[in-house]
């Protein structure tokens, strides 16, 4: 299959599917980055990997459906079979899920459908609870809402703190996700 991986920030999730790509555990080819961010370190993993990537600043577009259309484009001329979002920090709007749907997924730093949205791994510790842990899911039109894939739990400790939780919920997407792609190719 033919992926494409979006993502905003470092990329250690992509780091991780491409780990898991080069050492033929998953059987794809990554043919494409698409970064919303100039000055995110994922672009940099991409170049050492001879990964073309697709950057773009959304101020640029006059609407969400305007820079979308330019993803698809890139999407279709790479023949891109399968999106994957790895910290990509935005919605994806109709133009992608329309063209797109069901082949679009995502991970999320909870076990949805508690914690959707923005500093999932934060707003676990504030509310308190034992257990938070990873998502795998579908996208839908929705914010973390679509058909779920896979979650792992883990337990918060009594004495975590934001860097301790981050770290481990990192640790167990790296191993979730090349997983749960692997299954879904
Ligand atoms: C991950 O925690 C993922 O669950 C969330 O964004 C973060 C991306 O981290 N959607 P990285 O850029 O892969 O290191």
């Amino acid at each position: 299959k033919n992926i494409a991986i979006f993502a905003s920030g470092s990329g250690s999730n992509f780091q991780a599917i491409v780990d898991a790509v080069e050492k033929k555990e998953i059987q794809a080819n990554i043919r494409l980055l698409v970064c919303d961010k100039q000055e995110a370190y994922v672009i940099e993993r991409a170049k050492q990997h001879g990964i073309p990537s697709f950057v773009f600043t959304a101020s640029d577009y006059v609407s969400k459906h305007e820079f979308e259309q330019a993803i698809l484009k890139e999407l279709q001329a790479n023949e891109i079979e399968l999106i994957i979002l790895a910290g990509y920090m935005r919605l994806i709007g109709e133009t992608l899920l329309k063209s797109y749907s069901q082949r679009i997924v995502n991970i999320h730093p909870s076990l949805l459908p508690q914690f959707p949205g923005k500093d999932a791994i934060g707003q676990a510790l504030t509310a308190g609870v034992q257990q938070t842990g990873v998502t795998v899911h579908y996208v839908d039109e929705g914010m973390d809402t679509g058909p779920i894939i896979a979650q792992q739990e883990i337990s918060i400790a009594a004495n975590e703190t934001k860097e301790s939780l981050q770290e481990k919920i990192h640790a167990l997407e790296h191993v979730l996700y090349p997983k749960t792609i692997k299954t879904i190719i």
